[in-house]
């Protein structure tokens, strides 16, 4: 059930928290978003939860919070990881803040073995280790656990983003990590309407930190997005179960096409969803023909699959990765997010992208 909306900026005179109350000035607190807060504290399981205004700035106060464990020690990075993360990596931790990025190979992180993973602990003696629990838009799902065992035994705190997963089939918290992030403008709020982030953790002093961090630089979560973000949030299980009952038959059909080359979907769990994000290559020998059949593929699909950077909203849409992210030799993916549609639409307009000849069925 959602609450009220209350956006008042600041409380009235006749308010008794006028005064230093937590909704005395809508920058600290908000009695929307704590009732938001509240709905979203079993989701993550964990002892405290903090809404921010997109989920950029749920990492950032993640991060920001931990500033002061092992201080002078250096932060580390997987080498695959979304833009927008490396991006704030680079301009915000090492450009602004001063503090080392060390950057550990996917490879290592995603191995049977992690030997190799724990001897570079040893040697960087990072303070705090960030994962991604799927990582996008490759899908790929690190041993989280064995990770955060390795990474405790070094004293590194862990912050997991599980923004592709989602709790439904990944609980980071539950799985040992000090810290979850979850950009809520995905599959959360999953209309493609607002922008959120969720930051969620075990202990509460760090949890006091995150709340007076976000206080201080305004990235509390404006009262309108949370209040949508409330009413969206009772529909989020049924949508992310259809979303990825349809992915998964998608990249079944997909794998099964002469145009496709690959495609990543996450392996099938039982009762474990593998949500809405669908990733293939289309084939080409080599990358002008790879970016010349996304075009051509963009161009077929047009009106009927929307072409999208963000995913896991309610309607179906596409994005080239070399677009996305500007990596070299990402010519030819593309990321398929899928929504609510009735799957025949969404196959059909697959079915037109993929038709080598026009007017020839796929
Ligand atoms: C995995 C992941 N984490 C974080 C973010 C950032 O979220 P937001 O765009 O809400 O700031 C994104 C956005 O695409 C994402 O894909």
């Amino acid at each position: 059930v959602v609450g009220r909306l209350n956006e008042q900026s600041g409380a009235d005179r006749a308010s008794p928290s006028l005064g230093g109350g937590p909704y005395a000035y809508a920058r600290f607190g908000n009695p929307t978003v704590d009732a938001v807060e509240a709905q979203l504290a079993t989701v993550d399981g964990g002892g405290w939860t903090c809404l921010t205004a997109s989920g950029m700035s749920a990492i950032d106060a993640a991060l920001s919070a931990l500033q002061p464990h092992g201080r002078g020690r250096p932060w580390m990075f997987p080498d695959e990881l979304y833009p927008g993360t490396r991006s704030y990596a680079e301009r915000v931790v090492v450009g602004l803040r001063g503090t080392v990025v060390a950057w550990a190979p996917v490879s290592e992180l995603a191995a049977e073995d992690l030997s190799a993973f724990a001897g570079r602990l040893g040697r960087e003696r990072p303070a705090v280790l960030f994962l991604e629990s799927m990582s996008n838009p490759f899908l790929h799902e690190p041993a989280l656990e064995r990770l955060v065992a390795i990474a405790h035994e070094h004293d590194v705190a862990v912050v997991v983003d599980n923004t592709m997963a989602t709790h439904v089939r990944c609980q980071p918290l539950a799985l040992g990590a000090d810290v979850v992030v979850t950009s809520a403008t995905k599959y959360l709020g999953g209309h493609g309407d607002l922008m959120a982030g969720v930051v969620a953790g075990h202990d509460r002093e760090l949890g006091e930190r995150v709340r007076r961090y976000r206080a201080s630089v305004g990235s509390i979560l404006n009262p309108f997005d949370a209040y949508a973000l409330g009413g969206y949030l009772e529909s989020f299980a049924l949508r992310f179960g259809r979303q990825s009952a349809t992915a998964a038959e998608l990249a079944a059909l997909l794998a099964g096409r002469p145009e496709v080359a690959q495609v990543w979907y996450p392996a099938p769990a039982p009762g474990l969803p593998g949500g809405g994000v669908v990733t293939f290559r289309l084939r080409g020998a080599t990358p002008e023909v790879r970016t010349e059949a996304v075009r051509a593929f963009l161009a077929r699909t047009e009106g009927s699959l929307p072409y999208t950077a963000s995913f896991g909203a309610i309607e179906s849409s596409v994005v080239d990765l070399a677009t996305l992210s500007g990596q070299p030799g990402s010519e030819g993916v593309l990321r398929l997010s899928v929504g609510l549609e009735d799957p025949h639409e969404i196959v059909e307009a697959l079915d037109r992208g993929l038709r080598t000849t026009e007017g020839v069925p796929g």
